[in-house]
């Protein structure tokens, strides 16, 4: 097994950067907010330097270049469909930017009437609830005090009348971490003839998903959640769910013919590109891909030990309270919140005096917070009111996040901050909360970044690997 302190699978970009905590002096920075996004990592940033010399059009070229870079670009989609296990004879990979622009460009290609049911779930972040909402309608699978359903109960959506076109489910929650049964949900989908498709974003750089042995069809991913922060995600979807009708977006690229009144429409995936492709990024998410599928046992190991320590360390914090499960399947993700201190001053306080970085609020995952926080209706209504007449003071929690470039160490530090928070409560004193709705400390900037204008250019500027 692997150490998991010191022995963390590829290193990543700006692991040793400093910023400024308490009494002005610098402190390595604690990335813990790895659900949101992740730094890149070595390897792929040398992918997308070996790339650069050659950088030229894809399939719009006769030089060189042109059919290196285009060469490059379709051996990503490879990287891609070999990462979830899809086969390519009946696969294809469509680049978009995120996991979003993917779950829009299916929810949209999938031909849904508005009449027609998605089966979806009440742990899902909005990349995996708005598109099917505007398409279809939605038949949410609830949660319970934990966050968690079980595959029992979404047999149970499944079995309802009408019966629904598609089952949409996250493959692990950005929130609480829970990893749900995907085996399970998707063999029961699949005995049904329910197209299952399947967010991955979360799931994707700390699992490895083999999309045909578990039956999803479809499957979303974004690049910057898996050390590939350039602009590029996925979507790998059947290639007949593209053969008929035209793509969401239109443009270059998406054709064979063009007449002022006739288009002839290019194969997939051509038809879903619209436009120049994002080649550094499709390279950068392949890289990532390969890498990935080079340790995964390495990689599992490290994350279980640091899911454990964060286990262990907060639950020795005074006053704190967890949302979701602390036990079974989790990624190292941890939502909570510490008694009597505002989510958004504890995530300012552990940025501005210990140099840590989290994210506190409701995580894209409206309706799923809710039920963690136990919000009765009325107070969701409240929510919406608030947020209508602009004011940003929201419901909320803090979450701790990890990957394989979190240490053991990190989490110990993430202890003794909130230790030490919680003996404190004074010291909320030192800050205001900004017109953003930000809290800042009192003698600090507006906006997200307390105390970054003290950064020495050269550190700010020149992080090394
Ligand atoms: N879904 C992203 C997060 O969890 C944005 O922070």
């Amino acid at each position: 097994m692997h150490e998991a302190s010191d022995t963390k699978p590829g290193p990543l970009v700006g692991a040793d950067v400093q910023v400024p905590a308490r009494d002005g002096r610098l402190s390595r920075y604690v990335d813990l907010d790895a659900a949101a996004t992740s730094s890149a990592s070595v390897r792929v940033v040398q992918a997308v330097q070996d790339l650069l010399p050659w950088y030229s059009s894809v399939h719009r070229g006769a030089g060189a270049k042109s059919r290196y870079t285009s060469a490059r670009y379709e051996e990503a989609r490879e990287s891609v469909l070999r990462l979830v296990g899809a086969d390519p004879r009946t696969h294809v990979v469509v680049f978009t930017r995120n996991t979003t622009e993917a779950l829009n460009v299916l929810a949209f290609r999938l031909d849904l009437r508005p009449e027609d049911v998605v089966v979806t779930t009440a742990v899902e972040h909005h990349a995996n609830l708005l598109p099917w909402r505007r398409h279809a309608r939605l038949r949410v699978v609830d949660v319970d005090s934990r966050g968690t359903f079980g595959p029992e109960q979404v047999v149970a959506a499944l079995d309802r009348r009408p019966v629904p076109r598609v089952l949409a489910v996250t493959g692990a929650s950005n929130v609480t971490g829970w990893v749900p049964d995907l085996g399970a949900i998707a063999t029961a989908a699949r005995d049904r003839g329910v197209f299952v498709v399947v967010d991955g974003a979360q799931l994707a750089p700390h699992r490895p998903i083999d999309m045909t042995a578990l039956g999803v069809d479809a499957l979303a991913i974004s690049g910057h959640k898996m050390y590939a922060p350039f602009g590029s995600g996925a979507l790998v979807a059947p290639r007949h769910v593209f053969g008929r009708g035209e793509p969401l977006l239109v443009g270059g690229g998406t054709v064979k013919a063009v007449s002022f009144d006739d288009v002839v429409w290019a194969d997939a995936p051509d038809r879903e590109e619209a436009g120049s492709p994002n080649v550094l990024g499709a390279v950068a998410l392949a890289a990532a891909a390969d890498e990935l599928r080079e340790d995964w046992p390495g990689l599992l190991a490290h994350e279980r030990a640091v899911t454990e320590a964060l286990d262990a360390e907060l639950s020795t914090v005074p006053g704190l309270r967890r949302y979701g499960p602390t036990s079974g399947d989790r990624l190292p993700v941890a939502a909570f919140d510490l008694d009597g201190v505002p989510h958004g001053l504890v995530a300012a306080r552990l940025s501005a005096e210990y140099g840590i970085g989290v994210r506190s609020g409701c995580f894209c995952a409206h309706p799923y917070m809710a039920r963690l926080l136990g919000l009765t209706e009325a107070q969701v209504d409240q929510f919406h009111r608030d947020a209508r007449s602009g004011d940003r003071r929201l419901p909320g929690a803090v979450r701790a996040s990890g990957n394989r470039a979190t240490s053991l160490r990190d989490v110990a530090v993430l202890g003794d901050a909130l230790r030490a928070i919680a003996a404190t409560p004074e010291a909320a004193l030192r800050y205001r909360v900004d017109v953003h709705g930000d809290h800042v400390p009192v003698d600090g900037p507006d906006r997200a970044a307390p105390g970054l204008d003290r950064v020495p250019t050269e550190l700010a500027s020149s992080p090394s690997a």
